[in-house]
This record gives structure tokens, C-alpha cells and sequence, in this order.
């Protein structure tokens, strides 16, 4: 079978890319990404065990996946996705984003597709205990242009759900190591400051706040579970490793690097408010998540060990 990756030079993208053979029924790969992101050293040394095809294609445009024929499977990673810079390049964002989905799904719908669809737990962002996917439409708060435009993504693909097969997952925020990481989202870039020494800046009302994170292995899970499972079942699913505070997290990282220094600061999205998501509708589907975040935080803070050398 044949796999389409799109935005493959990115953090979950070139995670996938290089893990693709753990998917035995994959035997083709075809991976684009518009290099954008400048992230090219994704595409060294890559692994051969599965065949890879590399494009270079802005899918934003309409035609730009016209000439590809028998894929089975896409797994849909093409997004600006910084959702702190959202607020200035919202029409861009909305634009690109938006545009990347319509191509992915008119390819699909022509070409019997599935498709893995990401979303963001983001789309969440109302006080609450604990939310699922069947909260009230008051819990699906986004607070920022990032987040909207990832409901809007989702709106737009139930819409098309009748003449597509599909799963849409909303992430929890990625931790972990790729060779295309980012490092604008809470772990990675609290563990990238606490290597070079510099202050984590937190948002202030951020602290005992819960999130969803999701580890890179257990990113892969899921769409190792949705291909070999032919899970396609045209709905949308949490998926996390755990809900932890910014607290717990900077405890996680206090363990394996000492004298850590928190600066807190003032953020457009910091009226985000605390809730828990739950992971129960995947469980029921028979996909439980748990790997340990502690490990890719060790992970990432290992990359940049050699920063200790450079102090004075
Ligand atoms: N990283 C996270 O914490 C997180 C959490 C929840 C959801 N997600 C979602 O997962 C998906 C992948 O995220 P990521 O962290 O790998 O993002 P990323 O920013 O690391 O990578 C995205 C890739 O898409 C490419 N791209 C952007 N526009 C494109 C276009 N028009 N044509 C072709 N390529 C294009 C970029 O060049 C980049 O390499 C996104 O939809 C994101 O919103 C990510």
C-alpha cells in the first residue's frame, strides 16, 4: 500500500517519515513539504527501508498533488502551525491552512484516499475539569487564530465526510525528538532554554494551569493504529499522553537539569484556561496512549548537552 505524508520536513511529519516502516503494509511513501520552514536537514540521511519519493510542493495550491495516483493513505502534516505568531499572520495562516486542507481532500475524494487529519487539543480552551469530543459547543473555545482556523479544518472536513474516509485527531501538544523538531511549543521550548541556560518564560497565569501533551510515539501510534486497523471512522478523537500543569512540567525538566530560571510574562493566549481532555473515546476503539514524556524531555535536553561545556 502507498502513503502520502505531506508537510514531511516538520516535527511529526519527519518523525513519520523516518519511522514509516514500522507500518509493514506501507511499501511506497510518497512525502512533500513546500520547504517553507527551511527544514531541508529533514530530508538527510533518511532511511531506506521503505521506499521514499521526496517533492517539493506547496499543496496550498490547488493542482499541486494532481499528478499522484495510487495512494491509500494520507497522513495530512502541512500546517504553519506556530499558534503564538497566529495573532499577526492570521490571513496568511488561515489562507495556507485552510487551502492545504481543501487540496488534501479533493486529492482523497478522487483518489479513494483515507486520511489522517491532525487537529489540536487547542480547540479546547474553556475552564472545565475534564473535556471529551462531545462537549457543549461553550467548551470549544480556541484563543488563538491558530487554534479557529484548526476548527474551522475540522468543520470543513465533516462537511466533505460523505464522499470521504477519514479520522480527525486532535493532538495534545508534541514533545519529543525529531529531526525536523520546532521548538515554539511548551516542552521543547522550555527544554531548549533550560539547556542554553537562558530564562523559561512562562505565562503567568499559566502555572497550575493542565494542558494535553502528546508524545512523538505516541503521535506515531495512532497513525500506526488508523492504517493497520483501517481505522477511518469519520469522527474525531482526543489524543494525549496526559494532562500535566506547566508546573509538573518544569518539575519534569528541574530533574534532569538543575538551576533552571523561570521568568513569567505576559501572553496573548495566556486567558487560556485550565482543563483536562479526556482520552476515553480512543481507549474504546482499543488505542491507549502512555508513553512517558519524561523520556523525550530527557531526549531533548540530551541534544543540547553540549551547551554545559560553552558556560562560563
Ligand atoms: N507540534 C504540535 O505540538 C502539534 C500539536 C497539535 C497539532 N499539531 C498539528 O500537527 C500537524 C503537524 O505539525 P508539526 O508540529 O509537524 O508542524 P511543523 O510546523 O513542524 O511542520 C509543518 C510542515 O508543513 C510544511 N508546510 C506548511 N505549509 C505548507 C504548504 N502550503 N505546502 C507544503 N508544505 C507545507 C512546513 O514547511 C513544515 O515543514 C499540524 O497540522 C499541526 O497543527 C501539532
Amino acid at each position: 500500500m502507498n502513503l502520502l505524508i505531506t508537510g514531511c520536513c516538520g516535527h511529526i511529519g519527519s518523525y513519520t517519515s523516518q519511522n514509516i516502516h514500522k507500518i509493514k503494509k506501507i511499501k511506497k511513501v510518497i512525502i512533500v513539504d513546500n520547504l517553507k520552514s527551511n527544514r531541508f536537514h529533514s530530508l538527510f540521511n533518511l532511511n531506506k527501508k521503505t521506499k521514499k519519493k521526496f517533492l517539493i510542493r506547496d499543496i496550498s495550491k490547488k493542482n499541486s498533488l494532481n499528478d499522484l495516483k495510487n495512494i491509500d493513505y494520507v497522513i495530512h502534516c502541512a500546517s504553519m502551525t506556530n499558534a503564538e505568531k497566529s495573532f499577526s499572520k492570521k490571513n496568511e495562516m488561515y489562507r495556507n491552512n485552510i487551502n492545504c486542507l481543501k487540496t488534501v481532500i479533493s486529492f482523497c475524494k478522487k483518489n479513494n484516499s483515507k486520511l489522517i487529519h491532525i487537529s489540536s487539543t487547542s480547540v479546547y480552551g474553556k475552564k472545565a475539569k475534564i473535556v471529551d469530543e462531545t462537549c457543549e459547543k461553550k467548551y470549544l473555545k480556541p484563543q488563538s487564530p491558530y487554534a479557529d482556523i484548526k476548527l474551522k479544518e475540522e468543520k470543513l472536513i465533516k462537511k466533505e465526510g460523505r464522499f470521504l474516509k477519514y479520522n480527525t485527531f486532535r493532538f495534545g501538544t508534541i514533545s519529543g525528538v525529531s529531526v525536523g523538531m520546532s521548538f515554539h511549543t511548551a516542552v521543547n521550548k522550555f527544554c531548549f532554554n533550560a539547556a542554553i541556560g537562558e530564562d523559561i518564560n512562562v505565562y503567568k497565569t499559566a502555572i497550575h494551569q493542565y494542558r494535553p501533551y502528546l508524545s512523538l510515539k505516541d503521535a506515531f501510534k495512532v497513525f500506526k493504529f488508523s492504517i493497520e486497523n483501517d481505522f477511518f471512522k469519520n469522527d474525531i478523537y482526543n489524543a494525549l499522553s496526559g494532562n500535566y500543569t506547566v508546573k509538573q512540567i518544569l518539575n519534569k525538566i528541574k530533574k534532569n537539569k538543575k538551576n533552571i530560571k523561570v521568568k513569567f510574562v505576559k501572553s496573548k493566549i495566556m486567558n487560556q484556561l485550565s482543563y483536562k481532555v479526556s482520552t476515553k473515546k480512543l481507549e474504546k476503539e482499543g488505542l491507549k496512549l502512555k508513553n512517558n514524556i519524561n523520556k523525550d524531555i530527557v531526549a531533548t535536553l540530551k541534544l543540547l548537552r553540549s551547551q554545559k561545556r560553552l558556560k562560563t
